[in-house]
């Protein structure tokens, strides 16, 4: 097993898959790195779906303008963003908060008031403000996978209404990203970084 810092260092994306399948329990282990991250208000608005016939993976590679190397990965994760789940997940998550007292009172009323004002907000708006918690637990699975042995690459470059075309979902799933995963046939050298102290602002 890699230590955190150790698949920090060792990740890339990975474009180029090997055809061999992912077993099931390496499956639900990356779901299970993403459930356990953190959300704001602990409201977990993550969905996923699996996706491994090749029909749809191809149709998914269409959406994401003919990225091809998608429908070669064993296992593609489209990943959501569930709107009803974390308007919902908002207001329950800030009331078990505040009554194991982990938020003071104010703050919980402060969060209430204002998932009364997200509650307004469009679904493009509402889609995008809830895609960073959704980013953090698609984060988790991609160096999780690293202990299987598993590359995986953050697809974003995609058509959105495509995507939910497919699965024929309505409003309340919003899509941020897909996600192939397999077997790396490539060992890219590290991608080029900022410098730390072009990270830090003075
Ligand atoms: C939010 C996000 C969106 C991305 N979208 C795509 C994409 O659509 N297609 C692609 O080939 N790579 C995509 N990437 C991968 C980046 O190109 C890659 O992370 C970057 O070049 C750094 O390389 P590394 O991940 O190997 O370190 C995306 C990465 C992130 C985090």
């Amino acid at each position: 097993m890699l230590t955190i810092k150790d698949a920090i260092e060792q990740r890339r994306s990975i474009r180029k898959f090997r055809p061999d399948s992912i077993p099931d329990e390496h499956i639900t282990a990356l779901l299970d790195a993403a459930r356990l991250a953190p959300s704001g208000s602990n409201a977990q608005p993550w969905r996923f779906k699996i996706v491994k016939d090749r029909e749809t993976k191809l149709k998914l590679t269409q959406a994401a303008y003919n990225q091809v190397f998608i429908a070669e990965a064993p296992v593609v994760l489209v990943c959501c963003a569930d709107i009803k789940g974390y308007l919902h997940g908002t207001v329950s998550g800030t009331q078990d908060l505040g009554k194991i007292g982990a938020v003071e009172d104010r703050i919980v009323k402060i969060i209430l008031k204002r998932a009364e004002k997200i509650k307004t907000m469009g679904i493009e708006q509402l889609g995008h403000r809830i895609a960073f918690n959704v980013a953090i637990a698609v984060e988790h699975i991609v160096l999780r996978a690293l202990d299987f042995g598993l590359g995986s690459c953050w697809v974003r470059l995609i058509d959105e209404r495509m995507v939910k075309n497919i699965f024929s979902w309505d409003e309340n799933i919003y899509v941020v990203a897909l996600l192939p995963i397999g077997y790396p046939d490539e060992s890219p050298p590290p991608r080029k970084r900022l410098k730390l102290e072009d990270i830090v602002i003075d």
